[in-house]
């Protein structure tokens, strides 16, 4: 994709298609302005007329427009003029290039970019359509024989500024917004390939792959044997049922010369079934997404080997398939993790916080700044937030939220839940140190504490992705989250935003 500026009015521009749009009550944008003007009035005969709908997101693509360069205007609702911020640009930008994304058009100029939006630089509105434009874009071809849904024309976006001014800003925010959408629509394939193609090996492979195209990014990939000399009993445990071998994938970013990294940890359950204590059947295919979180790490060092910025990253990636067999692991059986500390496990569909205690155990040895671990980990949290927000848990207040803030800059949004002592007294056990489940009460907290309880001295959080990292229905799919949140905090630590 090929990203620009420009100062020049929309209505004289020549591009395949203008984005302007119009507010509730019947206010037009500024660029929707101008070509109402250039057009004679054609947009409030529209509005007059009510083909035209405020509603933001509503799309309707008006053709050979008088006195209007462009062959193409897509009028987008943007919904009430004082509601719209960062939020909504982000909505409007992401339906209007979903409504060209099948079309010819080859370029396209943003202009609700004119638009004052508190609280958002032109880097952000930049960024923002960039990483609209990969999210509009993407599509899941790779096993389609025939029908393969054709890729989109566009090859160029401009964004149209007020003034020269801000236009150093608005490119770096293309080139970081290019970066986001690379890492999310990897993380997006990765999470929508089926467990039969995305096993451990596959994602360690990924991995590697990864690692070739960035000289300061090195994979290495331990096998079963080398996790068992490790003492990773309860990672085993889950691996212990499947064909598939488990994998634990260390990456290790090196931009950052002799500062502590950042360890993300990624959850790659590359299917669950739930193992011996087996989940019911509907709607099981979903649990191929159950390595989002891995996905969701990957595609953020993908980005940051992209941005090549100057921090150190580091990737673990614990990866089992949980299938029941009569190598699986029972219900009742205790393992001793990495940590020493025994674990009872009454349920073995609460496989993650399983192989994520033994990954947060290994992160210790990069004596991390910090240790992010991301996971689909629990139904519980999508009950407690939704779709919409992730959930987060830290001891640490600072950290908490400066995620959370993060999220609200990206657009990747999400809430903090607590970790209080009275939460993991559910997770007592009369045979071993802890029972792996807490009960249904409070169950994405209880899980939360129990990885709390690997990370003591650690300056550690842990964001629960299961409501976030796909979508079901007719829309499923991988979601490429929470790569923007993610790539927001290290953006803001390396010092690289404007
Ligand atoms: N991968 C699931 C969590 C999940 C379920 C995410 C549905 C998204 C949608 C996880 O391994 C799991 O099975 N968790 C159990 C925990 C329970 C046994 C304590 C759950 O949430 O039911
Ligand atoms: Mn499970
Ligand atoms: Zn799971």
């Amino acid at each position: 994709m090929q990203y620009s500026t420009t100062a020049v009015n929309p209505s004289s521009r020549s591009v395949d298609c203008l984005i302007v749009g119009i507010y509730e009550g019947g206010t037009l944008s500024s660029g929707a302005n101008d070509v109402d003007q250039a057009s004679r009035g054609k947009i409030k005969r529209l509005l007059k007329s009510g083909d035209l709908t405020p509603k933001l997101g509503q799309c309707m693509v008006l053709t050979d427009v008088t006195g209007v360069r462009a062959p193409r205007v897509v009028v987008v609702g943007l919904g009430k003029q004082n509601a719209f911020k960062a939020k909504q640009f982000q909505a409007a930008i992401l339906a209007a290039l979903r409504a060209i994304s099948g079309s010819k058009c080859k370029s396209v100029l943003n202009c609700l970019t004119l638009e004052a939006i508190t609280g958002s630089s032109e880097y952000y509105l930049a960024r923002y359509t960039a990483q609209a434009a990969a999210t509009a874009l993407y599509r899941f071809t790779q096993l389609k024989s025939d029908k393969k849904p054709a890729a989109s024309a566009l090859r160029r976006i401009e964004v149209a500024l007020p003034s020269r001014g801000g236009a150093g800003k608005a490119m770096r925010g293309f080139e970081h917004g290019d970066a986001i959408g690379f890492g999310m629509s990897l993380a997006r394939e990765l999470g929508n390939l089926p467990s039969n193609i995305c096993t451990p090996s596959y994602l360690a492979r990924s991995a590697q792959k990864l690692a070739r195209d960035s000289k300061l990014l090195q994979t290495r990939v331990l096998n079963e044997a080398e996790m068992k000399r490790l003492g990773m009993h309860s990672l085993l445990s889950v691996s212990a049922g499947s064909q598939e071998p488990g994998k634990l994938i260390v990456m290790q970013y090196k931009g950052g010369g002799r500062q502590k990294p950042v360890v993300l940890v990624g959850k790659g359950v590359t299917f669950d079934t739930g193992g011996i204590s087996l989940k019911p059947g509907a709607a099981m295919d979903e649990m191929k997404f159950d390595m989002c979180g891995a996905a969701g790490v990957l595609g953020t060092m993908a980005t940051v080997a992209r941005l090549q910025l100057p921090i150190n990253l580091n990737v673990i990636v614990p990866t089992v398939e949980n299938m029941p067999s009569g190598t699986a692991t029972n219900p009742g059986d205790i393992v001793t993790s990495m940590s020493g500390q025994t674990i009872e496990i009454l349920n073995t569909d609460a496989e993650g916080r399983l192989i994520l205690c033994d990954a947060l155990t290994y992160s210790r040895r990069f004596k991390p700044d910090t240790v992010i671990d991301v996971a689909t980990l629990t139904g519980a949290c999508v009950i407690a937030l939704g779709h919409h927000r992730t959930g987060v848990m830290s001891k640490s207040d600072a950290l908490a939220a400066s995620l959370v803030a993060a999220g609200e800059l990206a657009g990747d949004y999400a809430w903090r839940l607590p970790l209080d002592d009275e939460y993991a007294e559910q997770l007592q056990s009369n045979f071993a140190d802890m029972a792996n489940v807490g009960g249904r009460e409070g169950g994405a907290i209880t899980a939360g504490c129990f990885l709390a309880k690997f990370t003591d001295g650690l300056n550690w959080a842990h964001l629960d992705v299961a409501g976030t990292a796909w979508s079901s229905g007719k829309q499923k799919g991988a979601s490429g989250r929470p790569v923007p949140l993610l790539t927001e905090f290290l953006l803001a630590r390396s010092g690289a935003l404007p």
